[in-house]
């Protein structure tokens, strides 16, 4: 049954900017901009460029990526395909819920990924075997 992940997907949202001469500001609410609570929020930063971050995958946990600064790449797998997503632009969301692989990589230097995410910290909700993501599928 594919039913217990055909919710898991991931889209690219644009968030507006409010510009002037003094510069930009990017506002985000939760339920207007962002389709969940968001119960937690961390970010990313001072990362090595030749290094991978993610690298797992959550049955449920319903998340957007924002790289505020600085860029990076990030490689999402839903078990059929997989796609490379660039986010460098701040106001550039990567909405990922449900079973998606994902790896963060190819960090700038300035790099800031400011992650908002449906649940708290739970390590326990962690996929980190890439073979146990595919096994997810077989099992459907
Ligand atoms: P980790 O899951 O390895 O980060 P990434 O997904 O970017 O590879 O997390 C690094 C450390 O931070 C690890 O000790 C767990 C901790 N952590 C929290 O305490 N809360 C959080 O919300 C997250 C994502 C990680």
């Amino acid at each position: 049954m594919k039913s217990d992940y055909s919710i898991s997907s991931y889209s690219i949202k644009f968030f507006k900017v409010h510009g002037d001469d003094r510069g930009c500001l990017t506002a985000i609410e939760q339920n207007r901009d962002i389709p969940f609570d968001i119960k937690r929020m961390y970010y990313i930063f001072n990362t090595q460029s030749k290094i991978k971050r993610g690298c797992h995958a959550h049955k449920t946990l319903k998340q957007c990526l924002i790289c505020v600064s600085g860029s990076c790449k990030v490689l999402v797998d839903d078990g059929v395909e997989r796609q490379t997503i660039d986010l460098s632009q701040p106001n550039k969301g990567l909405f990922i819920e449900g079973l998606i692989w994902r790896e963060l990589y190819d960090f700038s230097a300035d790099a800031v990924v400011i992650v908002l995410a449906s649940e708290l910290y739970e390590d326990t909700s962690y996929i980190n075997c890439y073979d146990e993501f595919r096994q997810c599928f077989k099992n459907e």
